[in-house]
């Protein structure tokens, strides 16, 4: 993995100058700054062509530094012991003196906070004495970035500095789960929702896809390549790519496989940089074989669902 002390160092200089960067996270890459500012909070908004609406996750070390800015409770506690750092965002109350920029959540008063297990980002929030917002290192609606190259390709030189902390080892968003009032997750991700209802002792709602849209990454039409998707795809068309989530005997040149042998978590690690790969090589459309609608193949299915929505 490319990464050392003086790059640390370098991302540390331009967050302190209120620059967007690159950062690696174990889900996808962020695209991060300083969120007790206004000023570099904005330029988020500005370089993703995101909507001031859409309210940001907010990366935190640990809980101490937490407590600053959000009212916790017994749930969260319960989780954060469990999952975090880890591929999990609480949606927490802000406290009244909490220091994160009114741009972050657009002037609500309950903040989406993340703890990063990746260690070249943990390592650097140390070194910070505020915490990132940072959302997917992406144009709004289109496919998530999972390695430096990645940033690079959507943001050029409109970004001052990657942080590149290899391939994105989870490869999905987090899973988000609102903990103001009872348990709901509002978006399927990187942590099985079975996984938080044994901790929790309870059953808990899933509410992806509400009438009043909450969370964007509950959009009609997001995580796209940008060319049209099909799923549950016994034959593909002749000029189409064909996603498999495992090798065939058969083997054809417009097939992609998101797993040697039927394994879903390698699945997710693999899902969005072969849809960019497809595109890369000039396919026009994509067919997805049936993906299994357990554990983390729901989240698979939630992006590829909403993906598919590209007319
Ligand atoms: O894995 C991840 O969560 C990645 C990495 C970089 O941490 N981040 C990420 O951020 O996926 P983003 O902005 O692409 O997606 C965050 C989602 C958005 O759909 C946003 O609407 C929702 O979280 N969100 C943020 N703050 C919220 C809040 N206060 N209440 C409800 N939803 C919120
Ligand atoms: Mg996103």
């Amino acid at each position: 993995m490319k990464f050392n002390q003086s790059n640390i160092k370098k991302a540390k200089n331009y967050l302190d100058k209120n620059y967007c960067i690159g950062v690696p996270t174990e889900t996808v890459y962020g695209l991060a700054a300083n969120a007790y500012s206004n000023h570099a909070v904005k330029k988020i908004f500005k370089l993703k062509k995101r909507p001031p609406s859409n309210p940001l996750i907010v990366h935190y070390c640990n809980i101490n530094d937490l407590k600053k800015d959000c009212l916790i409770n017994k749930d969260f506690l319960k989780l954060y012991k469990k999952f975090s750092p880890g591929p999990i965002t609480y949606i927490l109350n802000l406290a009244k003196n909490s220091k994160i920029s009114k741009i972050v959540t657009n002037k609500k008063n309950n903040l989406a906070v993340r703890f990063p297990k990746h260690r070249v980002f943990r390592k650097l929030l140390t070194k910070l004495n505020y915490p990132l917002a940072a959302p997917s290192a992406n144009i709004s609606t289109k496919l998530s970035a999972v390695q430096a190259s990645d940033v690079r390709e959507d943001f050029g030189n409109k970004i001052k500095y990657i942080l590149d902390g290899g391939k994105c080892n989870i490869g999905i968003e987090s899973t988000i789960i609102d903990l103001r009032n009872k348990p709901n997750v509002l978006r399927l991700g990187g942590l099985e929702v079975s996984k938080i209802e044994k901790i929790l002792g309870k059953k808990i709602t899933i509410n992806i896809n509400p009438k009043k849209k909450i969370a964007p990454g509950q959009l009609h039409l997001h995580y796209s390549p940008g060319i049209p998707l099909r799923m549950n795809i016994k034959k593909p068309k002749k000029d189409e790519a064909y996603l498999l989530l495992k090798k065939k005997k058969n083997y054809r040149p417009n097939y992609f496989y998101l797993s040697k042998k039927n394994n879903l978590k390698e699945a997710a690690k693999n899902l969005y940089s072969l849809l960019r790969k497809i595109k890369h090589k000039g396919y026009k459309s994509i067919a997805v074989e049936k993906i299994q609608n357990i554990g983390i193949g729901q989240s698979i299915n939630d992006r590829l669902k909403r993906a598919s929505r590209f007319q």
